[in-house]
This record gives C-alpha cells, sequence and structure tokens, in this order.
C-alpha cells in the first residue's frame, strides 16, 4: 500500500487552531485522507489539506446516491492516547456497506491506516474534556461521469476529521413516535450506513423539530407496531430493572456502541433482553411505571437519556425514573474505556502511535 504525504499539510496544520467552542461535526481538522478506486484497484493513500472536491456533475453519487459512510472517534483525554475504539469493527460493517450498494470493499489495511495515518496527524486537535473527541468521518462515493442506472466503475474513499463534543447539547432527548414514515423496509438498506437512509428521515426530523422533539422514534414498516431505531442511534429501555433492546432485524443498524453496551451491561451483572418489543408494550410500560428509564445510543451521541415520548397531537409519555439509574454508569464505563481512565480488558481500545505517521511515509513521499 502506497501512502502519499502531500507536503501542502504542514501549511494547513501549522495554519490551524482549534475554537473554544468546537460543537460537534462543526470544526474540521485541516487535513484528510483521499483514496481512488478506478479500473479495479484501490490507489495510494493519499493525506492531503482539507480543502474542497472537483467532481463531475454526473458523478453517479448525485443522481443515484451510491455513498456509504462510517462514525468512530479517538480519544485524547488528559494527555492518554490517542486511542481508537474498536475501529475493526467499523471497518467490517464499512464493507457491509459496500456490499449492499454494490460498491468496491476496502482491503482491511487500507481502512485501518486510514483512520490511524489521520489520527496520528490530527492529534494536537484532539479536544482533551471527557466526552469531547476526534469525530472521524470515513466515507465513500461514485464518482464515474455516466448517467445510466448501473454501479459506477470509480470511487472515492475518502476520512474527514472533525474535533468534535457529544452529538447533544441537551441533557435528555424528546422523541416523536413517527407512525406515518418509515426508515427502512425488509429487503432496503436499512442495516447498511448509506445517506438515503438519513435523508429519507429528514422530512420526520423536520415535523419532529417544528413539534419540540429532538428525535424520531421509527417503527416497523409493515404494521407500525415494533420499535426500531432512531437514525443515528440505538434505543435501550429499562423495564421492570431488566434492560430490554430490539433485536437486530435487517431494518436496523447494527451499532457498535450499541454491542459494548450489551457486553458491558451483563458484565455489570445486569439482565438484558434483545428482543421485539412493540410501542404499545412501551407506553404502556411507562404509564404503569414498569418503564422506569429510557436512552439512546451511538458513536456520535455516546449515552443520552430520554426524557419521553410523543405523539403528533400533543400526548406525551414522561418515562418516570426510580431509584439509581442504569444510564449514566453504563455511559461512564464505556468512556472510561474509550478514554484510557480503566483497564481495557476486552481488547477495544487501540493506541495509535505517534511515530505512525513517520512509518507510513516510508515508501510515499516524505514530508
Ligand atoms: C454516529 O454515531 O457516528 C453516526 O453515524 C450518527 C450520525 C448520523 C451523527
Amino acid at each position: 500500500m502506497e501512502i502519499k504525504i502531500d507536503p501542502r499539510i504542514i501549511k494547513s496544520i501549522s495554519e490551524f487552531n482549534l475554537p473554544t467552542k468546537i460543537g460537534f461535526g462543526k470544526t474540521l481538522a485541516p487535513v484528510m485522507i483521499s483514496c481512488s478506486y478506478k479500473e479495479e484497484k484501490w490507489g495510494a493513500l493519499n493525506l492531503v489539506p482539507y480543502e474542497p472536491l472537483t467532481l463531475s456533475p454526473t458523478a453517479k453519487v448525485f443522481h443515484y446516491g451510491q455513498e456509504i459512510f462510517e462514525g468512530m472517534k479517538a480519544y485524547r483525554v488528559n494527555g492518554q492516547g490517542p486511542y481508537l475504539f474498536r475501529p475493526e469493527e467499523n471497518q467490517k460493517r464499512f464493507n457491509l456497506s459496500a456490499e449492499r450498494m454494490a460498491m468496491p470493499t476496502l482491503p482491511e489495511e487500507l481502512f485501518i491506516n486510514s483512520v490511524k495515518l489521520l489520527t496520528e496527524y490530527c492529534a494536537p486537535f484532539i479536544p482533551d474534556k471527557s466526552g469531547d473527541s476526534l469525530y472521524l468521518r470515513p466515507f465513500m462515493f461514485a464518482t464515474e461521469e455516466h448517467l445510466g442506472i448501473a454501479p459506477s466503475n470509480e470511487f472515492k474513499f475518502m476520512v474527514v476529521a472533525s474535533p468534535s463534543t457529544a452529538y447533544f447539547s441537551s441533557d435528555s432527548l424528546k422523541v416523536l413516535i413517527e407512525r406515518e414514515y418509515v426508515r427502512a423496509v425488509d429487503g432496503g438498506t436499512g442495516q447498511a450506513k448509506t445517506g438515503g437512509n438519513y435523508a429519507g428521515g429528514l422530512n420526520s426530523a423536520i415535523r419532529a423539530k417544528n413539534l419540540g422533539f429532538s428525535q424520531t422514534l421509527w417503527l416497523d414498516s409493515k404494521k407500525r407496531e415494533v420499535v426500531e431505531e432512531m437514525s443515528g442511534m440505538n434505543i435501550f429501555v429499562v423495564m421492570k430493572g431488566k434492560l430490554v433492546t430490539p433485536s437486530l432485524e435487517k431494518t436496523i443498524l447494527d451499532g457498535v456502541t450499541r454491542r459494548c453496551l450489551i457486553r458491558l451491561a451483563e458484565d455489570m451483572g445486569f439482565s438484558i433482553e434483545e428482543r421485539a418489543l412493540s410501542i404499545n408494550e412501551l407506553i404502556e410500560a411507562i404509564q404503569s411505571g414498569e418503564c422506569s428509564e429510557a436512552f439512546a445510543c451511538g458513536t456520535a451521541v455516546i449515552v443520552t437519556p430520554i426524557e419521553g415520548f410523543g405523539e403528533d397531537d400533543g400526548t406525551f409519555y414522561k418515562v418516570r425514573s426510580k431509584g439509581e439509574s442504569i444510564w449514566p454508569r453504563l455511559r461512564e464505563k464505556l468512556l472510561a474505556l474509550q478514554e484510557g481512565r480503566e483497564k481495557d480488558i476486552y481488547g477495544w481500545r487501540h493506541k495509535v502511535s505517534l511515530s505512525y505517521g513517520e512509518k507510513a511515509s516510508e515508501g510515499g513521499v516524505e514530508v
């Protein structure tokens, strides 16, 4: 694998200042990764300044949405790290998404080296407050110029990085139960991390916002009875002291954070049920007080509590907590592992060596 470091990055990096208010996904690191696919081969991995792209107006991504992405983070809290967290899980899911969207898969080495290289060069800009991180966004899109409906023969793989806080600035979420639109259908692309799944949810997001909610809760497409996920995050509830999360159907994204929480909760002694959860069961459990907690989880949102669920007619089902909540314990456990504050007995944390960039540039263009 050839790695090329663009000499212009020296200027981009030296001119970059981390703002005091960073937000989520708003502050972009001054460098990025770019790699092209042509004639059935991946080319060199390039580390270049963050800059606009030049693409043909007929690039297939603009017309047929052949695009996938991942969300992952690098941590450097209190001078520890930088650490990546389970990057191989994102790499595997990226390739599953690629297969579903008729795109070439990416060799593991190319994906992992890209996120490591970018993390290393962005290390000085990784915020050091617990909960903040360098949000990494690997993505791939179709670049072939052609209006025929057929898979593209040319693609670009890129990774951009954003020093970020957690996704939500509010303390807890109000969630709209979406009874009209659906996010995913049986046999569709719900399990893939592709832009269209998110674009299709935006009209509901607008409606939710106008009604005073911050998220949409998606139900199954056939009967609108079973709880699925929330676009960009999975859901857990606590019912009669047990954690319940929807079992993974092909319409639900297999969240890395979701899987971590299941493992951590089991090891902390909580009972977990992965099963079909109907919206009626959830509402009844909230009303009877059996549901004492609900929370969202995902790379961007980490673990964020849900205040309650509502309908578009103004009905609101407020979750009433009982005793000590589970979500803060799970959130703290997860962050402690990600940020290097706790011994990692799972082998999930990967330290990025700060000399990685030097090694990587051997064989490529030296800075
Ligand atoms: C992530 O959690 O990384 C996601 O991809 C969700 C995103 C849409 C904000």
